[in-house]
């Protein structure tokens, strides 16, 4: 039987950062409400656009797993920020990579992208028809955000994660996976004016930021990450015990914790970097997973619970054991150009164009 292996890793942090007390200047909200009811400190504003942050993301990934962009014959980018809406910012980004040799196309499941551009891919290389693919996570969700809206403003940042898949006859790579949604509430967490329905012509600056309902978002994550996650670690014949570590989705500290409970999973078996980088969207799992291979917490042979819930209503989990390797075969020095601005100078547009409206629910 043929499997999909995990054998390259990388990320992209943009570097301009903004604090929760930059936040306290833009919007009415305090690092104490912040830190307490989310768990982040600080997030990433990006400078460039989302093919930019994943070639970055890309090409640690690559020399991590020692190959070249044109060993890669697909590339599926999770993102619902993608630079333009056409073409593809797959196709950006295979052209930055010189990944000539790829397919390529975009997926967008909001948050939960991520895990179910990684079954795509693994599904792909399961199928015979494509042997090395990049699955990629990049958002910029800053784009979409008015920062003068407390409930959406400080939740959420940019950044982009990347792994290669490899064919393998060792049974490493997904082992059980779940992809779930429920369109009937979409309408909880959605940007309503980009895209062909928004009025091109009469646009209303409100509709181009993130509407949510977020108590109800949270409620819904709770339960679907935290039932996924268990069905996913039965249906890879697994117990509790036997799960080395859970990469949740970084949304929120409070969601985060609610899984591991469920899963009845001691707090060192959860990876935890929200304070950091906040919700980065379909982003926030690979990123996750290159710092957890860093900071020494992914063993060979692991097995790895991903979690994730997004707009749709999306969610996703799945079982990944790890292979033998996890040191990277080489090492890349990409990195995106550096930056003038802070990031309150970057955000300078967005608050002149919400004005001084400041929205408070
Ligand atoms: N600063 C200060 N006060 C705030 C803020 C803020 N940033 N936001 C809300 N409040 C206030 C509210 O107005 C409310 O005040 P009131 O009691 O006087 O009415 C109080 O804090 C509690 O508000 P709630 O909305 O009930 O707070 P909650 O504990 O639910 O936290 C949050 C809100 C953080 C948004 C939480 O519901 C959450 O994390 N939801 C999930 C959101 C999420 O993860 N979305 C991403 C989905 S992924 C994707 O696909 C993009």
């Amino acid at each position: 039987m043929r499997y999909a292996e995990i054998t390259g890793w990388g990320k992209c942090v943009p570097p301009s950062v903004l604090s929760n007390t930059d936040l306290e200047e833009l919007t009415d909200t305090t690092d104490e409400w912040i830190t307490t009811r989310t768990g982040i400190k600080e997030r990433r504003i990006a400078n460039v656009n989302v093919s930019d942050m994943a070639v970055v993301a890309s090409r640690h990934a690559l020399a991590a797993a020692g190959l070249e962009a044109t060993d890669i014959d697909l590339i599926v980018l999770a993102t619902c920020t993608a630079d333009v809406v056409i073409p593809s910012a797959a196709s950006l980004v295979q052209a930055k990579l010189g990944a000539t040799n790829a397919a390529v196309f975009d997926l967008n499941a909001a948050c939960s992208g991520w895990i179910y551009a990684l079954n795509v891919g693994t599904q792909m290389v399961r199928g015979g028809g494509h042997k090395k693919v990049l699955v990629i996570g990049a958002e910029k969700l800053s784009h979409l955000l008015d920062f003068t809206d407390r409930g959406t403003a400080v939740l959420f940042g940019d950044g982009a994660g990347a792994v290669v898949l490899e064919a393998t006859d060792e049974p490493v790579g997904v082992q059980s996976v779940e992809i779930g949604t429920d369109g009937s509430v979409a309408g909880i967490l959605c940007v309503p004016g980009v895209g062909t329905a928004g009025n091109r012509y009469q646009g209303d600056p409100s509709e181009y930021a993130i509407h949510m309902d977020g108590p109800e978002v949270f409620r819904r994550a709770v339960t679907a990450m935290g039932e996924a996650s268990s069905r996913v670690v039965e249906q890879a014949g697994l117990s509790v015990e036997d799960v080395d570590l859970l990469i949740p989705h970084q949304a929120n500290i409070r969601i985060i914790d609610a899984t591991a409970r469920k899963l009845k999973l001691a707090p060192e078996k959860v990876f935890v970097n929200i304070a950091s980088y906040g919700n980065t969207s379909a982003a926030t799992i690979p990123i996750a997973l290159t710092e957890a291979i860093d900071e020494g917490k992914v063993t060979p042979g692991a097995n790895l619970v991903f979690a994730a819930f997004g707009a749709g209503l999306t969610w996703a989990a799945a079982v990944v054991r790890w292979g033998a390797r996890v040191k990277p075969l080489g090492l890349s020095d990409a990195h995106l150009p550096s930056v003038e601005k802070t990031a309150m100078e970057l955000l300078e547009s967005n608050v002149a164009f919400y004005g001084d409206g400041r929205r408070s629910e």
